[in-house]
């Protein structure tokens, strides 16, 4: 059974997360959807709201679940047993921020990382983006899916 982590803020879960969670999803046995856990970092949405998100988005796949974690990524993925990472890359940028983390944790644990390219349509989608829409009274719909277009608009 090959079980991989797909990593994240998800802060909040745009289209372009749903995409690569979906595809991964076809990919592998099982896919476990991960929020990490910043005690820095002020999130928007609260960890367990952003799982509430995950588990109702992805309630209608069978193979995928949410989680979160703190600490390092690799300690989890050691924890859950899983074969790899997914990441999802959106351009050069994407690549030259993840690669020293694929490269890290591949030296602390072993465990490889796998870029699957976001859909081109989807490729410009990113969690600060829709909040910076949302905030200032744009249409999000096309950005994130309507659970959490909702909760944006009932927090803001
Ligand atoms: O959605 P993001 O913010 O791009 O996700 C980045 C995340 C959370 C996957 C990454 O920062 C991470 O794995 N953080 C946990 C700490 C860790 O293991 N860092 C990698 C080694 S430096």
């Amino acid at each position: 059974m090959s079980t991989v982590v797909c990593p994240g803020s998800f802060d909040p879960l745009t289209y372009g997360h749903v995409d690569i969670v979906r595809r991964a999803a076809q990919l592998f046995d099982n896919v476990i959807v991960c929020v990490a856990h910043n005690p820095n970092k002020q999130g928007f949405f609260t960890v367990v709201e952003r799982l509430e998100i995950l588990q109702e988005e992805f309630s209608d796949i069978p193979n995928v679940t949410s989680d979160s974690f703190a600490g390092l990524l690799v300690d989890y993925c050691t924890n859950v047993e899983a074969c790899a990472v997914v990441k999802g890359i959106r351009s050069n940028q994407d690549y030259e921020y993840e690669l020293p983390m694929a490269h890290v944790n591949k030296q602390l644990s072993g465990i490889d990382t796998i870029f699957l390219p976001t859909s081109p349509e989807l490729s410009f989608i990113s969690s600060s983006v829709v909040k910076e829409v949302v905030r200032f009274g744009g249409d999000a719909s096309g950005l994130v899916p309507p659970i959490v277009l909702k909760k944006l608009l009932k927090r803001l």
